[in-house]
């Protein structure tokens, strides 16, 4: 018999719907209230839940009709339950739970970002029984030990201050870059910089510090020291160098972000790393990971950019599993948990 699953994401600023049946993608449409916020250079949560409101139907009734599956023919309903801004996913929640109740069909509140993992199987094929995930976005920076995607999965470390993509969009303003800074840091440090000719310091990458928080990492030592560097230059009124500072910047933070997350799949014996999350769009990155995993002899696995950011894939991805898995379902008495535990699956 075969399960169809509609997966519903409202974390944030994307609003996503995907439909996924026996394992495999059979739509998923995002739409995104992004560009309303370079004005304010930061998402306003306000904007962003109003957004969710009024996209909601359109992108569900675009996912139903791309997936070719009627409303009535969905076996559950999954939908991010958290982590992430409560109203954003409170209307994400409310329309699930109407959903369900009217289908009669069972609810799975899921952690979408598990979901940041679990979406690769999607494309790149079934995911190992046992793996490490790092999840970076502008929100996380975690990474995480899979055992069973469905059910078990244990935080291993994260950051202690800004997320990997946070400190990106910090440093992005103050280097005079639009928002989000990410990609613009990305782009300048790749065609322009000279990543040696700065270097700055790496957090909890040494002494007591690396020992103490083996998995975890610090961004804002290094937005501070950045940020001493760009005042000291400007206050005698040198010019900045721009791209040296971004690929100095740039090449810091995925040092640690590469070096811990195969550090910890060697350490418990797991040749498979998934990276997920928006951050993962970055090249350095990528060329990182390629430098250095293989010769570990550990397989780096990283979907495709538009499944890394938010989106609806990766919840009806991880739902799928959860029933797959016999899990039993939420229920439709769930709540919103913005600061869901990484260690949690499903509410
Ligand atoms: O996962 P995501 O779409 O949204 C959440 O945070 O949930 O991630 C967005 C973050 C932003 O901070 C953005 O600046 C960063 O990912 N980002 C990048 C790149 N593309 C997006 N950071 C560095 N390099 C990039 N190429
Ligand atoms: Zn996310």
């Amino acid at each position: 018999m075969s399960t169809t699953v509609l997966g519903i994401e409202t974390s944030c600023d994307e609003t996503g719907v995907a439909v996924v049946r026996d394992g495999e993608l059979l739509a998923d449409v995002t739409a995104t209230s992004m560009d309303e916020y370079a004005r304010y250079g930061g998402i306003i949560p306000e904007i962003a839940s109003r957004a969710h409101l009024e996209t909601f139907v359109p992108t569900l009734n675009a996912a139903l009709e791309k997936a070719g599956v009627a409303l009535d023919s969905i076996d559950a309903v999954a939908v991010t339950a958290g982590p992430g801004l409560v109203g954003s996913l409170t209307v994400g929640v409310s329309a699930a739970k109407a959903l369900a109740l009217s289908l009669r069909k069972p609810l799975y509140g899921v952690n979408h970002i598990i979901g940041h993992l679990c979406v690769d199987e999607l494309v790149d094929g079934p995911l190992p029984d046992r793996f490490i995930g790092l999840v970076v976005s502008g929100g996380h920076s975690s990474i995480l030990r899979v055992s069973n995607i469905a059910t078990e999965v244990e935080e291993l470390g994260g950051t202690l201050d800004d997320a990997a993509g946070e400190a990106f969009d910090k440093v992005g303003r103050l280097l005079g870059l639009p928002y989000p800074g990410g990609p613009h840091i990305d782009r300048l440090a790749r065609e322009e910089g000279d990543r040696d000719a700065i270097r700055f310091p790496r957090g909890l990458a040494a002494g007591k510090d690396k020992e103490r928080h083996k998995y975890d990492f610090s961004f804002s030592g290094l937005k501070t020291a950045v940020a001493r560097y760009v005042e000291g230059l400007e206050s005698r009124g040198e010019e900045i160098p721009r791209a040296d500072v971004a690929a100095g910047f740039s090449e810091a933070i995925n040092d640690t972000l590469t070096s811990k997350s195969l550090n910890a799949c060697e350490d418990f014996g797991c040749d498979t790393l998934v990276v997920g999350g928006g951050f993962s769009a970055n090249s350095r990155l990528r060329e990182l990971f390629a430098e250095r995993a293989a010769s570990r002899g550990i397989t780096v696995r990283i979907p495709p950019i538009r499944y890394c950011t938010d989106n609806g894939a990766m919840v009806a991805s991880l739902g799928y599993e959860l029933v797959r898995n016999g899990v039993e379902p939420s229920g439709l008495g769930i709540t919103v948990d913005t600061g869901m535990s990484l260690s949690k699956t499903h509410m």
